[in-house]
């Protein structure tokens, strides 16, 4: 442990080095102008895992960005671990709001700004520099180790949800290793042992064939954005319960215990409001906060259109409007199911003055990890190790679908041992990842593969 912590200790500035340069690759998986630049993040991956001693080390195509893999498999009958991350990252809008241009990372206060820092470039590049430190400072690793590394996290998993159901022999493991969550608050290691699903819909409102002058047909045809917000605002209750028939039917409501365990988490409502800069919140009445951020469903509308958004005023009755809406989901929702319960609840709200089309997008089951086996435990160790202090159990309200994909097709348990922090911006401007938590992460993920081997 020593000599491993020497290691990363006497390479700190070269670990900083390339995670800025990897964090330099404009990885954006859903904007086509960037798909070379998501290619580029994979073979700078490969070529770093080939770099650092990993065997096998692959790129595999896909209909979409390409699958990165490798292996070192020297460890007999120890136990193996999949390590699952991913190197593709979000948009960057409103790019205006950045301090620092998102492509050029900047290291201030301690952490480094940049997209992809924290979500999720920064925690993959850890697992690299622990499996570096262990290759070099013990010639081998401790634990069988695979390493799958994805460019389309960010936009639902959808071809590796494939290549695993392809590749089970390839992919054949006893735990998934996830650093792609964050911690629970600074200076606080955490297990987080649950994560929401999603249910991601799209909305299409058609009214008049063209846009109309809004004083000649105003009051005369429907507006399909009063339509819309109609629709909108008939998905919620004044209560912050969501309408949809049956949408709660398959929801496991908490336990008395998991009530006692959320309310003894540290959380300070008045800090949260103050950092968010509102005065009041809002969700589901009877839940408190924690709960309806982590294990509570939700609903929420991610973006709108329609009309006129330039400068100053221009009347017009629009001919088109519509909208993007996630609901996350909790055991045992199913995605598929929430989805036709929505479309059949629009139809049944949706005036006959305006077309409606509803689109199901993309979605991912919720998942849950037993928190009292060996794996966790050893994590546990390796957290209090690194960090000096007893890491605390939560759930967050982020999805990561594929964990439920690695538990049905090859029946592994996902270890999420997340660095990020909750103001770390993820998916919005100024995205950062604090370098305490790089380099202790790097130190907990080494431990962890010592640890592991000793199960
Ligand atoms: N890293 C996040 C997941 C996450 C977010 C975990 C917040 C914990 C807290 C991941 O990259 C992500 O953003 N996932 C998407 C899923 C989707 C696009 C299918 C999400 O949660 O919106
Ligand atoms: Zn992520």
């Amino acid at each position: 442990m020593k000599e491993l912590d020497n290691y990363i200790e006497s390479n700190r500035e070269r670990f900083l080095g390339e995670l800025k340069e990897f964090l330099s690759i404009p990885s954006i998986s859903n904007e086509e102008d960037h798909k070379n630049d998501v290619r580029k993040a994979a073979e700078w991956l490969s070529a770093e895992l080939t770099r650092i001693g990993m065997e096998n080390v692959k790129i595999f195509e896909t209909e979409g960005h390409p699958i990165v893999y490798a292996d070192y498999l020297k460890a007999g009958n120890k136990p193996t671990a999949l390590i699952y991350g991913h190197y593709d990252v979000q948009p960057v809008d409103p790019v205006e709001l950045w301090t620092d241009p998102p492509f050029t990372p900047v290291v201030k206060d301690g952490n480094i700004y940049a997209r992809g820092s924290a979500d999720d470039k920064g925690q993959i590049f850890m697992h690299v520099k622990s499996l570096e430190a262990h290759l070099k400072i013990n010639k081998g690793l401790p634990i069988n180790i695979k390493v799958i590394f994805e460019g389309e996290e960010e936009i639902g998993s959808v071809n590796l949800d494939k290549f695993i159901s392809k590749n089970k022999d390839l992919l054949k493991s006893d735990y998934v290793v996830i650093s792609d969550t964050s911690m629970y608050d600074k200076g606080l290691p955490s297990i987080c042992f649950g994560l929401r699903g999603l249910c991601y819909m799209q909305i299409d409102v058609t009214g008049p064939n063209r846009d109309l002058h809004s004083g000649t047909y105003g009051g005369g045809v429907d507006n399909p954005i009063n339509a819309l917000a109609n629709i909108i605002t008939k998905l919620k209750d004044k209560d912050g319960r969501i309408t949809i028939d049956g949408f709660y039917d398959d929801v496991v409501n908490l336990s008395k215990k998991e009530r006692e365990e959320f309310a003894r988490l540290p959380f300070d409502e008045k800090k949260y409001m103050k950092d968010l800069d509102v005065n009041g919140l809002f969700g589901e009445k009877g839940y408190t906060t924690i709960e309806r951020v982590s294990a509570r469903p939700t609903l929420d509308c991610n973006g709108i259109w329609g009309g006129y958004q330039g400068q100053g005023a221009k009347t017009v009755l629009p001919s088109v409007a519509g909208a993007k809406i996630s609901m996350r989901l909790v055991p045992n929702q199913n995605p598929d199911k929430i989805a036709q319960l929505f479309e059949k609840y629009i139809s049944k709200i949706a005036p006959d003055s305006v077309k409606v089309k509803v689109t199901a997008l993309h979605g991912g089951k919720p998942s849950v990890t037993a928190i009292d086996t060996p794996a966790i435990k050893a994590a546990v160790k390796a957290l209090k190790d690194a960090f000096g202090v007893e890491p605390v159990y939560f759930k967050e309200g982020g999805s990561i679908p594929i964990v439920n994909t690695f538990k049905e097709e090859l029946g592994a348990d996902a270890i999420l041992l997340g660095f990020g922090l909750p103001d770390d911006n993820i998916h919005s401007p100024n995205e950062k990842f604090d370098l305490d938590n790089f380099y202790k992460g790097i130190s907990t993920i080494a431990y962890y593969y010592d640890e592991l081997s000793k199960i």
